[in-house]
């Protein structure tokens, strides 16, 4: 790739796109092309169209998705799908059309089974049936990497694909409900500590294990893949260990600085115990992460802090 390049960014606004865009320019990609949902709505197949047409991109990276926690996701399925599905298939099959020469379609862990052997491997994909909870989202990301799998193998052109497992970072949604575990808990240790409450209640038996990348490293990884990755399988992209959800709120609550103790509410339920991603294909590519997750919440929570997203 010349640094010189079109490459357009699909969901630049987001947390996973705007550290794309971070990564390309540290790279010194100077001709990173973005547009705004008001600009170009994904969904609309005449308008990716017209922007394919208009600004010829020669490179993708779609990481605009409708994304959500667990409680979005069991609750707008139909949403989680539909648009998904519009937006990934306007995208890959605008490209497709439009000469792209290489385009990266961002998943997410969830595409495999509920009981996928851990690590789950990227051979694992449908031998078995998904956690019915984003049942919707997962079908919808397993037909985007499928199409890109079959774009690659048909058409001979250089469509990819990377799963990681969970992120978190600057330009996290912080959103009171329908956010995803770090930010959600972030916002409720901040709350208890703001409050002075007496302790912080910890969802489930907080035993359950959840592996956890810090977004600039995702996005250092997506750099990597756009310039060298060539294969039709999609790869995984995780932190390579994970911790416990206990563990996870006692790194919060000294991130946060919240002194009171923790209480587990054992009437909520757990999920899956385990999500563990095989990495070895992806760190055979010479990528590793470099953003332990201490360091990581304590980025997180200064660029919250920054924003003043606790205030809405
Ligand atoms: N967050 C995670 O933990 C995680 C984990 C694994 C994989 N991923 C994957 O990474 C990708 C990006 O996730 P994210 O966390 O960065 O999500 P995000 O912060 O919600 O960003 C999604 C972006 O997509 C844009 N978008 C959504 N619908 C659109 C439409 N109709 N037209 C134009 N733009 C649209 C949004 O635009 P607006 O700014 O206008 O809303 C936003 O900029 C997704 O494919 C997701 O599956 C995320």
């Amino acid at each position: 790739m010349d640094k010189a390049d079109r490459i357009f960014v699909a969901g630049h606004r987001g947390m996973v796109g705007s550290g794309v865009v971070r990564a390309l320019e540290r790279r010194g990609y100077s001709n990173v092309l973005t547009r705004s949902r008001e600009e170009v709505d994904l969904i609309d197949q005449q308008s990716v169209h017209r922007f394919f047409d208009n600004e010829r991109p020669q490179h993708v990276v779609l990481a605009a998705a409708k994304v959500g926690g667990i409680h979005a996701n069991r609750t707008q399925q139909v949403e989680f799908m539909y648009e998904n599905l519009m937006i990934q298939n306007n995208v890959i099959y605008g490209a497709l059309q439009h000469e792209v020469e290489r385009l990266l379609f961002l998943g997410s862990s969830c595409i495999y089974p509920k009981h996928a052997p851990q690590p789950i491997r990227e051979d694992s994909l449908l031998t078995s049936s998904l956690e019915p909870t984003n049942e919707g989202y997962a079908l919808a990301k397993i037909a985007g990497l499928k199409l890109c799998e079959f774009i690659h193998r048909q058409k001979g052109r250089r469509f990819i694909s990377a799963m990681p497992c969970n992120l978190y970072g600057s330009g996290d949604n912080f959103h009171p409900e329908f956010s995803h575990v770090i930010p959600g808990m972030m916002r409720r240790f901040h709350q208890a500590k703001q409050e002075n409450r007496d302790a912080v209640t910890v969802w489930g038996t907080g035993q359950v294990r959840r592996e956890f990348l810090h977004v600039d490293d995702l996005a250092e990884g997506v750099v990597r893949l756009l310039e060298t990755y060539d294969e039709s399988e999609t790869i995984n992209v995780g932190y390579g260990s994970d911790v416990t959800i206990q563990e996870l709120s006692e790194l919060m609550k000294a991130v946060v600085g919240f002194d009171g103790p923790l209480v587990n509410d054992t009437s909520m339920p757990d999920g899956t115990p385990r999500k563990l991603l095989d990495s070895s294909k992806m760190l055979a590519t010479g990528w590793e992460p470099k953003i332990p997750l201490e360091d990581g919440l304590q980025r997180t929570y200064q660029w919250a802090l920054e924003q003043g997203v606790f205030r809405d």
